[in-house]
C-alpha cells in the first residue's frame, strides 16, 4: 500500500494555517507550525501526504476499532444514501437500519439496558444521558433529584453539560460559568490517590467519600453518578477491580442512577464488548458513541434500562430532547455493520490479548529513571513521566515534555497522545504482536531522546 493520489503538502498546510481552529490544541504552534496532514488510513496504518508512514497507535481519537480502510463500511454508507439518504427520528418517523440497530444494541448489551436514543457523537450523548435521568426523576415528582456526580479526571465532553460532568479544570477556563449542580470526586487512580494503601482499603476511602457527598448534598438532590469504566482521557485510570460494585451498591441504596459513559470503553477496547463487563455491574444508562462506527461515520447513543424506558414511555406527552441526526440511518447502518466485523473477527478477544502484551511490554520501561507509573486495560494504556520517581513530581509545563515527546513519536513513525504528564496509546483493535513491538520500542527511544536531552 503506498499513498496513489498527489497531494501538495505545503499548500495543504498553508491553507490549513489560514483557515482552521484545530479542537483542543495549541492555535498558536499551530499557526506557526501548521498539522500533519494524514491521506491515507490501512488497518493500524496511515500514511501522510509525504507518503511516510506510520502506526496509529492511537486509533484515531480512540476511536477506529476495525482499523482503517474497511471497503464494507463504505459499502454500507453508500448502499444507505442511495436507498435514503436521512430520515428523521423526530414526530414519529424511522428507518430500517435505526431500529434494527437499537434491537441488535439490546442484545449485545448486559441485563435491563434494552431502549435506545441516538446521537451524533459523545458529548451529546452524555447531555442526553444526563437529562434523561432528570427527566426520569421530574416525571415522578422529584424535580429536585438533579445533581450529578463524577470523578476529577473523567472526561465526558466539552459540550456545556457534558463539560460541567467532565473534571478536568483545564477544560473549564476560559468558557464562563459552568452549568451548576455538578460535584467531582475523587477518582480511583491508586498511584497518586492510593498509594500505601491496600486495594480494599483505597475503595473504602473512595466509598467513603461518595457516603459522606450523598449524606451533605442530600440523595433526594442527587440524579445521577456518571463515570467511564476506565477514565481515558482525563489520564487513564483503571479502577481497582472491586470499586464499580461497591459504588453501585451505594448508588443503589440512595436511588440515584448510575451513568456508565462507554464512550471509549464500548466496542471491545478493553478486551470485553463493553467497559462496564470488566467489572460485573449494569449501570441504568449507558453512552456510547466511538467504536460504535469505527470512527467511518459520526454516531453515539444512550442506553437505559427497562425501568427508565417504562416510566419514559408511560409519560402522555412529549419528551422534548434530542437531534437533528439522532438516528441517522447512514450512520446506522454503518454501525450494524462495524458491529458485525467486531463480532466476527472477535476482536474485544484480540484487544484483551494484545493489550495485556502491550502492557507487559511498557512495563519493561519502569528502569528508565522518569517512568513513574505504566497502565491500563485492553488496548487503552498509559506510560505516566514523572521528573522525580520518589516524589512523584511532575514536570514543569515550561519544559514542554508533551510538544516535544509528540514531534519525536511521529518522527519516528507512530501516532500517540502525548500530554504533559504521560503518553496514552489505544491502537485500533486488530493490531498485532509485530506492531505492537514497533510501537514499544519507537516511544521508548523517542522517551530516551526527549528525556536525555532535558
Ligand atoms: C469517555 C468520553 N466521553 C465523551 C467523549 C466526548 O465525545 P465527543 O468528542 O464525540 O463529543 C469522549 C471523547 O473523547 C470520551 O472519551
Amino acid at each position: 500500500m503506498t499513498v496513489t493520489k498527489t497531494y501538495n503538502t505545503t499548500d495543504l498546510v498553508n491553507k490549513d494555517k489560514a483557515h482552521m481552529l484545530h479542537p483542543v490544541s495549541n492555535l498558536a504552534q499551530l499557526r506557526e507550525h501548521g498539522p500533519l496532514v494524514m491521506c491515507k488510513g490501512e488497518d493500524v496504518f496511515l500514511w501522510d501526504t509525504d507518503g511516510k508512514k506510520y502506526i496509529d497507535a492511537f486509533a484515531g481519537l480512540w476511536n477506529i476499532n476495525v482499523g482503517h480502510g474497511r471497503a464494507e463500511l463504505a459499502d454500507a454508507a453508500a448502499e444507505q444514501m442511495r436507498e435514503v439518504a436521512f430520515v428523521p427520528n423526530f414526530f414519529g418517523l424511522n428507518s430500517p437500519p435505526t431500529i434494527e440497530l437499537s434491537a441488535k444494541l439490546a442484545e449485545m448489551m448486559p441485563g435491563h439496558l434494552n431502549h435506545f436514543q441516538f446521537t451524533s457523537g459523545g458529548a451529546e450523548s452524555n447531555e442526553t444521558a444526563i437529562k434523561m435521568a432528570r427527566y426520569y426523576w421530574s416525571v415522578q415528582g422529584k424535580s429536585d433529584k438533579v445533581k450529578v456526580l463524577s470523578r476529577l479526571m473523567g472526561y465526558h465532553g466539552i459540550a456545556m453539560g457534558a463539560l460541567a460532568a467532565t473534571g478536568i479544570p483545564g477544560y473549564w477556563e476560559h468558557f464562563g460559568p459552568r452549568a451548576e449542580g455538578f460535584l467531582h470526586l475523587t477518582p480511583p487512580y491508586d498511584y497518586r490517590h492510593g498509594a500505601d494503601m491496600t486495594e480494599e482499603q483505597f475503595v473504602d476511602k473512595l466509598v467513603a467519600e461518595l457516603e459522606e457527598t450523598i449524606k451533605t448534598e442530600g440523595a433526594d438532590t442527587i440524579a445521577a453518578f456518571i463515570g467511564e469504566p476506565v477514565q481515558g482521557a482525563g489520564g487513564l485510570v483503571v479502577p481497582p477491580q472491586s470499586y464499580w460494585q461497591r459504588v453501585s451498591e451505594v448508588l443503589k441504596k440512595h436511588d440515584i442512577l448510575m451513568i456508565h459513559d462507554e464512550v471509549i470503553t464500548g466496542f471491545g477496547r478493553t478486551g470485553t464488548m463493553f467497559g462496564m463487563q470488566q467489572y460485573g455491574v449494569t449501570p441504568d444508562i449507558a453512552s456510547f458513541a466511538k467504536g460504535i462506527t469505527s470512527g467511518y461515520i459520526p454516531l453515539g447513543g444512550v442506553a437505559v434500562s427497562d425501568e427508565i424506558f417504562n416510566v419514559m414511555s408511560g409519560i402522555d406527552k412529549p419528551f422534548m430532547h434530542g437531534f437533528t441526526y439522532s438516528g441517522h440511518p447512514v450512520a446506522t447502518a454503518v454501525a450494524l455493520r462495524n458491529i458485525k466485523i467486531i463480532e466476527d473477527e472477535n476482536l474485544p478477544a484480540n484487544a484483551g490479548i494484545q493489550g495485556e502484551y502491550m502492557l507487559n511490554e511498557l512495563k519493561k520501561l519502569y528502569d528508565k529513571p522518569y517512568v513513574g507509573n505504566v497502565r491500563g486495560k485492553g488496548l487503552m494504556m498509559l506510560v505516566e513521566y514523572v521528573s522525580d520517581k520518589a516524589t512523584k513530581a511532575k514536570f514543569d509545563p515550561a519544559q514542554k515534555v508533551g510538544p516535544k515527546l509528540e514531534a519525536t513519536t511521529r518522527k519516528r513513525g507512530i501516532i500517540v497522545r502525548a500530554t504533559p504528564d504521560g503518553v496514552a496509546m489505544a491502537p485500533p483493535l486488530t493490531i498485532q504482536k509485530p506492531e505492537v513491538d514497533t510501537v514499544v520500542s519507537a516511544l521508548a527511544d523517542a522517551m530516551d531522546e526527549v528525556f536525555g536531552g532535558l
